[in-house]
């Protein structure tokens, strides 16, 4: 707790209000996606320590550590797909078409709680092994349309101005949330949802250990944001199928631009 909150400086951001509010807006939750709302909720955590991590480097400087893709990086229905800020959805308007509510503990109810099928699945897993250890996850954000993301994103800028919006929340078209691939989770105490201490709570303590077991990664880890383009967020989880997050656990890379070779986006083109 003591090195987060060291990390995390003072006037980089708004103070966290609501305790369940998050930085990624759940679409169940009508009033969330208002820019007011957006207004109390938790603030990305701008990392100021020092250093270089390794996959901080573009592709280019680091082709050892890809991977031959066996899954395209393009199609959103590719569990390889590959979404960041130089890389937007195509179509831009892409719907699941396996969308699916998982059985699985909600925080979220409606189009937030779904999650493709093999996500969802893997998703199902994945919270049981989690509670046969005690440890309670819960499905705070999974699917959301490029119409939700367009509110979430546009209550960001409103609340935060565009440049401290852009590091926590993704521009319509440039999300995720919208390929079913990805999902937040909070913590069965509902404690720190999306918020930086989230980072502390047994549930995504558990998720940084165990999540790749089943296939997931944490998309937006620590100290990343200048090859992710957002800020640490312990809460986000993508499915990639458990040889590649495994793969990427073991060989310590710590995003999927440095796995797939691609180059780093820390902004928008
Ligand atoms: N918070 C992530 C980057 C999203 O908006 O998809
Ligand atoms: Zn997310």
């Amino acid at each position: 707790m003591a090195a987060l909150a060291a990390c995390t400086p003072q006037d980089a951001a708004p103070s966290p209000v609501a305790a369940n509010a998050g930085s990624e807006v759940p679409s169940a939750t009508p009033s969330a996606t208002t820019p007011s709302a957006v207004a109390t909720e938790a603030a990305p955590v701008e990392p100021v320590a020092t250093g270089t991590a390794s996959s901080d480097l573009p592709s280019s400087t680091a082709p050892s550590h890809s991977v031959a893709p066996q899954h395209s990086l393009n199609d959103p229905t590719s569990p390889w797909v590959v979404v960041n800020k130089h890389r937007p959805l195509a179509p831009q308007d892409f719907v699941p078409a396996d969308l699916v509510q998982p059985g699985v503990r909600l925080a979220v109810s409606g189009e937030a709680a779904l999650l493709n099928s093999t996500t969802a699945a893997a998703a199902e897993k994945m919270f049981g092994a989690a509670a046969s250890e005690s440890v309670i996850l819960t499905l705070a954000s999974g699917y959301r349309s490029y119409s939700t993301q367009v509110a979430t994103y546009n209550g960001y800028v409103a609340s935060t101005g565009q440049a401290a919006a852009d590091r926590a929340s993704a521009r319509p078209g440039h999300s995720e949330h919208q390929t079913g691939w990805s999902f937040d989770i909070g913590d069965g105490a509902g404690a720190c949802s999306f918020q930086p201490c989230f980072a502390e709570q047994p549930a995504a303590v558990w998720a940084k250990a165990n999540a790749h077991k089943f296939g997931f990664v944490i998309r937006y880890p620590w100290m990343f944001h200048e090859t992710t383009g957002y800020f640490y967020e312990s809460w986000h989880l993508r499915y990639i199928g458990v040889e590649a997050a495994t793969d990427m656990a073991a060989r310590g890379i710590a995003t999927l631009e440095e796995y797939f070779g691609l180059e780093a986006a820390p902004d928008y083109l």
